[in-house]
């Protein structure tokens, strides 16, 4: 039994001219414990409408959706926003931090749901998470008093900071450096595998991407699994150091689906936060 399954997952939505939109046409995905998978494609194909259903923000109109053995579609409103907040950590695309509230106070948020000791340790809990991505000298900082990295890593820390079982990041390093972002990186994947999480990330950034054991794309609604056209003969590797490459027309990746690196072990540098921190 996987971690999440997804079959035949769609999800319409009505348009202002009466027409509908078929955003997912009959998605399937299964993602195991310990999985680290990513998602790309050209925007506007879905990418965020299928983490919102995953993450059970919202509901596909057809198809199954078993979360951990559970059929996630047959629980009520309440039940379902149990789950989310016990199984679920987002990024969102949009950080979706409060401007009202420090550092500290974003990623304290998750844990006032705990109903464990880890209300209590909140403070400390989010002090220390806010360390790991390299903000523990701006704890009391407010998002406006921040640049749009470093909000970033506040909203990364906050969907860190409860040790979430499935990890959800929608473009977590869209607003990153390219040494910040694959630091980022390598933190979402250290904290995923200290925890044996599920860590699933839609990114444009093809090193971003390449990172993951299973790469999709996404596109015409469905999911197409990079990794089935891998073929050593026929696919040329992506020349090392060429610019991260966006999807092009049809969700594909320019070039054609080039065989994709191997999931990589790194550890996350912590000199790249640093180095922005000694920066300022
Ligand atoms: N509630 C809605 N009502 C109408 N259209 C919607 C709604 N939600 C999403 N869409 C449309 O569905 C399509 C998919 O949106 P989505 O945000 O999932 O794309 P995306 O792949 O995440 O794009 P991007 O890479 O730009 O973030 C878009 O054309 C969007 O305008
Ligand atoms: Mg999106």
């Amino acid at each position: 039994m996987s971690l999440l399954e997804l079959h035949g997952v769609t999800r319409t939505v009505p348009l202002p001219d009466g027409t509908d939109l078929h955003i997912l046409r009959g998605v399937n995905l299964d993602v195991e414990a310990g999985d680290h998978v990513s998602i790309v494609g050209r925007s506007g194909t879905g990418k965020s409408t299928l983490l919102n259903l995953i993450g059970m923000l919202d509901l596909p109109n057809a198809g199954t959706y078993m979360l951990d053995g559970v059929d996630t579609l047959a629980l009520s409103e309440s039940r379902r926003a149990a789950l989310r907040g016990d199984k679920f950590g987002f990024v969102f695309q949009q950080f979706n931090i409060f401007p009202t509230r420090t550092a500290l106070e974003n990623v304290e948020v998750p844990l006032l749901y705990a109903t464990d000791k880890r209300f209590w340790a909140r403070h400390r809990l989010a002090a220390d998470m806010l360390e790991r991505v390299g903000l523990g000298d701006r704890l009391e900082s407010y998002p406006a008093q921040m640049s749009g990295g470093e909000q970033q890593r506040i909203a990364i820390a906050r969907c860190l900071v409860r040790k979430p079982k499935v990890i959800l990041a929608d473009e977590p390093t869209g607003a990153l450096d390219p040494d910040t972002g694959q630091a980022v990186m390598g933190l979402l994947e250290e904290v995923a595998r200290e925890q044996n999480s599920a860590l699933i990330v839609i990114t444009h950034d093809m090193k971003v991407a390449q990172r993951a054991g299973t790469v999709y794309t996404l596109s015409d609604g469905i999911l197409h699994d990079v990794n089935m056209f891998d073929d050593d003969e026929a696919r040329p590797v992506p020349a090392s150091g060429s610019t991260p490459a966006m999807p092009g027309p049809g969700g594909t990746v320019p070039g054609g689906p080039e065989r994709l690196a191997a999931p990589r072990e790194t550890a996350p540098d912590k000199k790249a936060f640093r180095k922005e921190g000694e920066a300022r």
